[in-house]
């Protein structure tokens, strides 16, 4: 096992009814921006549940955060909290609401003029501090309630870049099973395919010998395998959504990346899709997941063989039998859950592929993988597999 830090300071609020708990979470007296999205907290009695919980709070609402969040929308969020002496956020929604929270608590502290530093140049302008804000978590896909990092889109370029730190930890995150009951099918398929790849990047590299990481994050597959299905079949089974949810946090909190390689060139070319074509994200890593696989199999043989004889159950043929089974059973498990997997069902086709290669060259985007051996070169062959 590799050495490793763990640190990780959220609390779970987790439950039935727990929204009510807000009243002991944030600061007494705080001035509170609360920052939701396009309006579905207002459908489902949410917004209601949070503004109760607050009442003894001055809260300002800003609302309107999109999906992928935009930097320019997040600026306004920016500006509105310095105006209105905001001491602390609180996301309700998404993934999109809360990493655009974790950048607008970056940004309202950031002292080195435009906060877009913070992604673009992040070896240079690290965050130092942020507002302390928490999470309602609508949503189960990002594990964004229970880790530091943040994806945010730049829309006048097009991009799509990341940022992290020890100061963008959520003060707590309440998980409520019930808030998702709302959910679109569509929504619920993504969350499953985010959470499962953000497992496969940890687990899907070569053996290090972790045993326990290894159960662990397999033991997150099954459950996604075993309870995403019965969630998209109904929706408001609380049980099956409780698990799912639970789950999509586990997938990346941290924990099952304790002492092990990591490979996230998935995410990253994932990313640029969404950047260049909108993409809902999960569909983005159903498209590069199994390629990628593929393209890299010889250096992920051992872990392969293992995630394919314990999560699919394939123990006949040779080895690169067995390989391409375990790469088709996880093309199958996404297209079940109505995900297509291929660039020309996105109408993506090799112009975006080679700017992609490009963007990757001008921005030094290289040593991608647990190997760091995926160059942009590699990244061109294994978008055409995805054709
Ligand atoms: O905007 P509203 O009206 O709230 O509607 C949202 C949105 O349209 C809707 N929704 C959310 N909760 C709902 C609901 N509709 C009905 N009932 C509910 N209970 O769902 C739509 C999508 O929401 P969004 O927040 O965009 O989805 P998700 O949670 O999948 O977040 C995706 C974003 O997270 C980033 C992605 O790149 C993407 O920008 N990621 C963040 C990560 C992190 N911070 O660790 C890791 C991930 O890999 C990912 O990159
Ligand atoms: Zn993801």
């Amino acid at each position: 096992m590799n050495n490793f830090k763990f640190y990780n300071p959220v609390k779970i609020i987790f439950g039935k009814g727990q929204i009510a708990e807000l009243a002991n979470e944030v600061p007494k007296g705080a001035r509170v921006l609360m920052t939701y999205g396009g309006g579905s907290i207002k459908k489902n009695g949410v917004y209601d549940q949070v503004l109760a919980a607050l009442s003894n709070n001055t809260v300002v609402e800003f609302g309107g955060i999109e999906p992928n969040p935009h930097y320019e929308t997040l600026m306004k969020a920016v500006k509105l909290g310095q105006e209105q002496n905001i001491d602390f956020i609180l996301s309700v929604g998404g993934g999109s609401v809360l990493d655009g929270t974790k950048f607008i608590a970056a940004a309202m502290k950031f002292e080195h003029g435009d906060p877009w530093k913070l992604l673009s140049e992040k070896a240079t302008y690290k965050a130092t501090a942020a507002v302390p804000f928490g999470a309602v978590l609508t949503l189960p896909a990002t594990g964004s309630e229970m880790n530091s990092g943040a994806v945010i889109t730049r829309v006048e370029t097009k991009e799509k870049l990341s940022f992290g730190s020890p100061f963008t930890f959520p003060r707590f995150s309440v998980l409520d099973p019930e808030t998702c009951f709302t959910l679109p099918p569509r929504q619920i398929s993504n969350g499953i395919a985010d959470a499962f790849t953000h497992v496969m990047e940890q687990y899907l590299t070569y053996p290090v010998n972790a045993p326990l990481q290894d159960r662990i994050a397999e033991g997150i597959l099954l459950t996604l395998i075993e309870e995403g299905p019965k969630v998209l079949k109904n929706p408001s089974d609380y049980d099956a959504m409780a698990n799912f949810m639970w789950s999509a946090t586990m997938a990346l909190n941290g924990l099952i990346s304790t002492g092990v390689p990591a490979d996230w060139a998935t995410h990253m070319i994932g990313h640029e899709l969404t950047a260049l074509h909108g993409i809902d994200h999960a569909r983005t890593l159903a498209i590069v997941l199994p390629s990628l696989l593929r393209y890299k199999s010889e250096a992920k043989k051992e872990k392969l063989l293992q995630y394919g004889e314990r999560i699919w159950n394939i123990t006949e043929g040779n080895e690169a039998e067995r390989i391409e089974a375990t790469v088709q059973a996880t093309v199958n498990f996404f297209e079940s859950l109505e995900i297509p997997t291929k660039l020309k069902d996105y109408d993506v086709n090799r112009d975006t592929i080679k700017e992609i290669v490009d963007r990757f060259q001008k921005r030094g985007v290289k040593n991608l993988g647990e190997r760091a051996d995926i160059q942009a070169e590699d990244v061109e062959k294994i978008l055409e597999m995805s054709l």
